[in-house]
């Protein structure tokens, strides 16, 4: 009788799953888990190369028992990087090095994908340990463009307001940099239309002060993401998912608020947007932002209510605090940044935490705590 129970015990916790631990599927890529590794810059790239450093970094990740990985934001354009040493994907001759990086993840039993972007005012900027300044062409930076000639910040040399031209040369810069990624393995495309960046100067009223149909109403100003995400998906494969990351408010009611993202939702699930990767901030130097364990998480939730898949970012530090918002149907995955940064082996330990039972890379299976 006793063996009995201890069976029936010890069944019951090898089919126990969490729900971080339990898989997701968009279209045709199942994800192990829900752990995702956030984009990360690295700053580490020469001509927007991937070398050593992001096989290395991107590939212990994998190791680690991530579900997906994303590469950094990766410039759809040379004037696109926020730094000159930002990871591109602009040329042809950029795929060999990230198609590497993919099936090293792949083979390892994790999803590669990559973040697509274009920093607009805020790009040429040196890279945090070179002093984070704006770079000028002397010194190996560029003119910035931007919907509006406004600077991030009051000092900063103005950006160029993009014509027509300049906004039909950024469309067809994405749709490009997707092809290429398709050709190097990616499985998951994210749209980088937060954080100040250029798509997400076009949709918040604090960059956008245009009076052409890229301006003004809350259907102009979402234009140029909308013509992105077209442009994207006329090359990309309709079997694997596309993301977009949104800075869901700019933390002011003068900008983009989380009412405005709610609406955005809607029309994106309606173009076919598979995941809302829901963060916040980066368009305004001056507001205060009330940082906190999970402080973004009520954006995820809140951007799900459209029926549209949400991933949750931001100071998300434990498989505990993961697993709720999941298993609360807050969002459908959690992106880590810092925490994975410190442990790349979080999500196999986060797993053994949870009472998950997870496979190990073979060659480290002899470290795996014994139950
Ligand atoms: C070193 C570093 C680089 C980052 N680079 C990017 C990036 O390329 N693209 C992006 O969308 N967010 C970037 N972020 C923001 C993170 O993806 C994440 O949203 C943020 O750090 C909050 O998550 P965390 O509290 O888990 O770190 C970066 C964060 C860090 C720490």
């Amino acid at each position: 009788m006793l063996t009995f129970v201890s069976m029936t015990i010890k069944t019951i916790e090898h089919n126990f799953m969490s729900k971080l631990f339990s898989p997701l599927t968009i279209k045709n890529v199942t994800l192990k888990n829900r752990i995702v590794v956030s984009p990360m810059c690295q700053y580490s790239s020469v001509d927007g190369f991937a070398n050593d450093w992001h096989l290395v970094h991107l590939g212990s990740r994998a190791v680690g028992g991530a579900g997906l990985i994303f590469t950094e934001a990766t410039a759809v354009s040379p004037e696109g990087r926020i730094s000159p040493d930002d990871l591109g994907i602009w040329k042809d001759e950029h795929i060999p090095g990230l198609k590497r990086i993919t099936g090293f993840i792949h083979q390892n039993g994790s999803i590669a994908g990559i973040q697509l972007a274009h920093a607009g005012r805020k790009a040429s900027t040196a890279s945090p340990w070179k002093g984070a300044k704006q770079v000028d062409s002397v010194n190996g930076g560029w003119k910035t463009v931007a919907p509006s000639p406004i600077g991030f910040k009051p000092d900063d040399t103005p950006p160029v307001e993009l014509d027509n031209a300049g906004i039909q040369k950024v469309i067809v810069d994405f749709k490009s940099a997707a092809q290429r990624a398709l050709s190097a393995g990616f499985k998951v495309i994210e749209v980088h239309a937060a954080h100040g960046y250029l798509i997400h100067e076009f949709l918040s009223p604090l960059s956008n002060h245009r009076a052409d149909n890229y301006g003004g109403s809350f259907a102009n100003r979402t234009r140029l993401l909308r013509e992105v995400i077209a442009s994207v998906q006329s090359v990309w494969s309709k079997e694997n998912p596309l993301f977009v990351r949104i800075s869901a408010s700019d933390w002011t009611d003068e900008g983009w608020t989380l009412n405005d993202s709610v609406a955005l939702a809607t029309v994106l699930k309606s173009l076919g947007v598979d995941l809302i990767d829901c963060s916040s901030g980066g368009n305004s130097a001056t507001v205060r932002i009330p940082l906190g364990p999970g402080y973004q998480v009520p954006f995820a939730e809140a951007v799900r209510k459209s029926g549209i898949l949400t991933g949750a970012v931001g100071l998300i530090t434990s498989a505990e605090q993961a697993e709720a918002i999941v298993a609360e149907g807050k969002a459908d995955a959690v992106f880590f940044a810092r925490e994975i940064l410190r442990n790349p082996y979080f999500p196999l330990q986060g797993a053994q935490q949870l009472g998950d039972e997870i496979e190990w890379a073979v060659q480290y299976v002899r470290a795996k705590p014994v139950k």
